[in-house]
């Protein structure tokens, strides 16, 4: 039997806030395959090929990360034959964050800290991203990393570090941010220039789109891997929802300016409330 979908959760009935949520998780488990693992890795084959310059990110000095990390890929066990010897293939890092990017379905990135504690990232595969430039992130500390996102580093920024680096290694949390979308492609890169949310809308124009991760501490370097899977969830599907349509309103009702324009709403922001009704 299917089990209830968790994204209702991320509407509870309150104001809007950014929300820290996280809960202990399962890495091996959340990049394992899934049923669209064919579909989902030949979409990632095509950015990876095509944008190598938007997904692929690597410093030299991520070396150990980027081997600890296939290392996990080989342990977690789910790799085909040719999966697993494209991965041996690659000896170099930049090669192995190709292979690597191509063999998770998930986007994973990898950060170390650096002498005052602060995460800084350092190598990654994101062919998914949700309108922000991966590109732009390489050699960055989280706290840089989150500044577009207003109001972020001030209720959470001192947290987001603490909690990373109190991560037992071996060990991993999830937790999910949520953004609407008129798009359901999974590539939202800017230089993609997908269409907007501007009235007028219709609800089936509309998607849920939920970025789920995992931060995962490597044991052998104390790194991070840090995964993102999307989900996308239509906006009639949360319309039907008893609980979460009238959350994902509020939210969208007391949700500051700042961040309607960060989430690219502001221009829809009375039609949505309105389509949810
Ligand atoms: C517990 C840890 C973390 C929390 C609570 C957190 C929280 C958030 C939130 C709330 C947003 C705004 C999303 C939205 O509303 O659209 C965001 C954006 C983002 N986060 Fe995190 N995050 C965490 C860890 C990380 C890590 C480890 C990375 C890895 C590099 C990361 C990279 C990003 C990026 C790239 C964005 C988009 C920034 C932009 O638009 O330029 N986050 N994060």
């Amino acid at each position: 039997m299917d089990s209830a979908p968790s994204w209702p959760a991320l509407f509870p009935d309150r104001d809007f806030r950014f929300n820290f949520g996280a809960h202990p998780g399962n890495a091996a488990a959340f990049f394992a395959p899934t049923a669209e693992h064919p579909q989902l890795v030949r979409e990632r084959a095509h950015w990876l090929q095509t944008s190598p310059a938007h997904c692929l990110l690597c410093r030299d000095e991520a070396a150990p990360l980027i081997a600890e990390a296939m290392d996990c890929a080989e342990a977690w066990g789910d790799l085909s034959p040719d999966e697993r010897s494209a991965l041996r293939a690659a000896t170099a890092p930049a090669p192995q964050c190709h292979a690597l990017g191509r063999v998770w379905e998930p986007d994973w990135l990898l950060l170390n800290p650096d002498d005052a504690g602060r995460w800084v990232l350092l190598a990654a595969a994101v062919c998914f991203p949700s309108t922000w430039r991966p590109e732009e992130k390489l050699g960055l500390p989280l706290s840089q990393i989150h500044a577009p996102v207003p109001t972020l580093n001030e209720s959470l920024g001192a947290q987001i570090d603490k909690f990373i680096g109190a991560i037992l290694p071996g060990t991993s949390w999830e937790r999910s941010n949520w953004g609407l979308s008129r798009s359901s492609e999974l590539c939202q890169h800017p230089a993609r220039n997908l269409p907007r949310l501007t009235a007028p809308l219709r609800a089936e124009q509309v998607w849920v789109r939920i970025e789920n991760q995992v931060l995962h501490r490597l044991p052998q370097t104390g790194g991070l891997l840090f995964g993102i899977r999307l989900e996308n969830v239509p906006l009639s599907a949360v319309k039907a929802h008893a609980t979460a349509a009238p959350g994902l309103q509020r939210a969208l009702r007391t949700m500051p300016d700042e961040v309607a324009h960060y989430k690219g709403l502001h221009a829809a922001r009375e039609e949505l409330i309105a389509l949810l009704a």
